[in-house]
């Protein structure tokens, strides 16, 4: 079984990517937040930051992905990142958000095969890498979904990753698992099952449900409990463990950005996103939360994360 971590804007950069593999591992592949396409004149400057082969940790699988459903913009911007030395790159067709879906990208293109046969017919010419794909139901139902599939079955990809939502419902509700066995049945790629996965559970159930699935991919799940990789592969850390492991890597973390942000405010509002997700299971109440979210200054910060890390509290299952 293989388990990668999801692409999640604005959480898992390069760093977070690398600290999470020192830290608490379990992860094979590191799929990273898109870079749109679109932005071609930026092309050569900060838009590959965070996929810069030296930002990474060395060994780290990392796999590029673009936001696009221009072919020619793709091509370009695939093929620089391929002589970057990756060997797959990931195409989102699966991006919920209205900015993005009334562009017609993101899950907006699933409502459009025929454009997504263009697409593929004109990248998959000369493909020069591994391409995969990861995509929705559909933008609003499973009938999209089941025409993209079939597109997607004529062209040479090398897997294709499922959220079982649509577009429609961004992250709403719960993932459909008969709607999601429909295209796995009719995908003839590699299939890898996403969406929903937030506790070891949740993984057998779904591993049971499926049993032919050897990919899953583990996303707002692994960023709430980091250690979730790590225990579906049978790891035995007590609380304690994973508390002190906690700490040390928001110290990372927070050392990190210290050394690159200026200004109290910006480096706290850093900090806070870091929080929306990681504080679940060290803050079950919330009360901490709440006081982090309030602060605004780097001392006051500090005197939370010393409460919140007191030996009095811990790691919640
Ligand atoms: C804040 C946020 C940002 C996301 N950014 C991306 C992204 O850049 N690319 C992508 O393919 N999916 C993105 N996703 C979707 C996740 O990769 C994943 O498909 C989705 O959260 C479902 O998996 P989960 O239930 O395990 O979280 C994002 C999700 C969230 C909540």
């Amino acid at each position: 079984m293989k388990l990668f971590l999801a692409p999640i804007q604005g959480m898992t950069i390069a760093l977070y990517r690398n600290l999470y593999a020192e830290y608490f591992g379990g992860i094979d592949t590191y799929y990273s937040p898109f870079i749109d396409t679109n932005n071609m004149r930026k092309s050569n400057s900060s838009l590959f930051k965070d996929i810069l082969p030296q930002v990474n940790t060395k060994g780290l699988d990392v796999v590029p992905q673009l936001l696009s459903n221009n072919a020619d913009n793709f091509k370009f911007f695939a093929n620089t990142i391929s002589a970057m030395g990756y060997k797959e790159i990931n195409w989102n067709i699966g991006c919920p958000y209205p900015m993005v879906t009334k562009k017609k990208k993101g899950s907006g293109i699933l409502a459009h095969p025929d454009m997504i046969r263009e697409f593929l017919d004109e990248v998959c010419k000369d493909l020069t890498y591994d391409l995969t794909v990861k995509m929705r139901l559909g933008m609003d139902d499973l009938e999209e979904g089941i025409k993209v599939i079939e597109v997607l079955n004529d062209y040479p990809l090398c897997g294709v990753m499922i959220h079982g939502r649509t577009g429609r419902q961004m992250y709403t509700g719960t993932v459909d698992l008969d709607a999601f066995e429909v295209l796995y049945k009719s995908c003839q790629h590699e299939m890898t099952y996403n969406g929903d996965i937030f506790t070891v559970d949740d993984y057998n159930k779904i591993n049971s449900r499926f049993p032919d699935i050897d990919n899953f991919m583990l996303g707002r799940g692994a960023l709430i409990d980091p250690f979730l990789a790590s225990d579906i592969k049978g790891g035995t850390l007590t609380t304690s463990q994973k508390f002190s492991i906690m700490k040390d890597f928001h110290d990372a973390v927070y050392s990190h950005y210290k050394s690159i942000i200026s200004g109290d405010k910006h480096l706290c509002d850093r900090m806070k996103e870091f929080w929306m997700y990681t504080s679940v299971h060290l803050d079950p109440t919330g009360k901490f939360l709440k006081k982090i979210k309030k602060c605004t200054t780097i001392h006051a910060y500090l005197e939370v994360i010393n409460q919140l890390f007191h030996p009095s509290n811990g790691w919640m299952e």
